[in-house]
């Protein structure tokens, strides 16, 4: 496919959903290639599986930019946009992003978070606070990112994981990850065929057209 749409990870660690996209777009008929990664932290595993499939990665810690995440965030808006990319993902990716960075891709990040949000968004805890709630079911959600509501975004697709007794922490975000590995391609795959419809803060998935349209269809149009 020539028309494949490009996309940007941003990754802070091992990066096994990195991987699950780089499989899924080695495909011919997926509708997006990696064009860049980057990660806030040098040693991510992330950048090893970029290395892995031939994606060009970049290391931009906040460190290197003053401490200062607005500097940080706006040179890798400048990499992204450089870079042709019309849509991020971020693949367990650890900062929230700053609106500025936000404005540069209006509907068109894709976040994973390992809860079925609302649930226990808003942390790095999701799966440890699954367990202490005793909650039977949880799983991963794939979302937009939108400016002053991290986890709080329009939901693009959820997928459930139950908890088990013997579950611990670890298990469960093994199980949880299988699932991410499945949504966030997909995920992609809905955005770059343009299926996903906004209807204000819900979207509609539509089914598909054939098209590679590479952006969120007409009537999303954001309020
Ligand atoms: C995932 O569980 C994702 O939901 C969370 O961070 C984790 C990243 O895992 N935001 P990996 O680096 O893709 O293996």
């Amino acid at each position: 496919m020539s028309d494949r749409v490009p996309v940007g990870v941003l990754v802070s660690g091992r990066g096994s959903n990195l991987d699950a996209l780089c499989a899924a777009a080695a495909a011919p008929d997926f509708p997006a290639r990696i064009a860049a990664v980057v990660s806030n932290r040098r040693g991510a595993g992330a950048l090893e599986i970029a290395g892995r499939w031939g994606v060009t990665a970049a290391v931009m810690p906040v460190s290197e930019y003053g401490h200062d995440d607005a500097a940080r965030d706006r040179a890798m808006r400048d990499r992204l946009l450089g870079a042709g990319v019309r849509l991020v993902v971020c693949a367990g990716y650890n900062r929230i992003l700053t609106d500025e960075f936000l404005a540069a891709f209006p509907d068109a990040i894709l976040n994973v978070h390992p809860s079925l949000l609302p649930a226990f968004g808003g942390g790095m805890h999701a799966v440890e606070d699954a367990l202490e709630h005793g909650v039977k079911l949880t799983g991963c959600t794939v979302q937009l990112l939108e400016p002053g509501l991290p986890d709080g975004g329009a939901i693009v697709l959820q997928r459930a994981v139950p908890c088990l007794d013997e579950d611990d922490a670890e298990s469960l975000r093994e199980r949880i990850h299988v699932e991410e590995w499945i949504a966030v391609p997909e995920a992609v795959r809905l955005w770059c065929e343009g299926r996903i419809r906004r209807e204000g803060r819900v979207l509609r998935i539509d089914p598909p057209r054939g098209v590679a349209g590479g952006r969120l269809s007409q009537a999303e149009s954001c309020p």
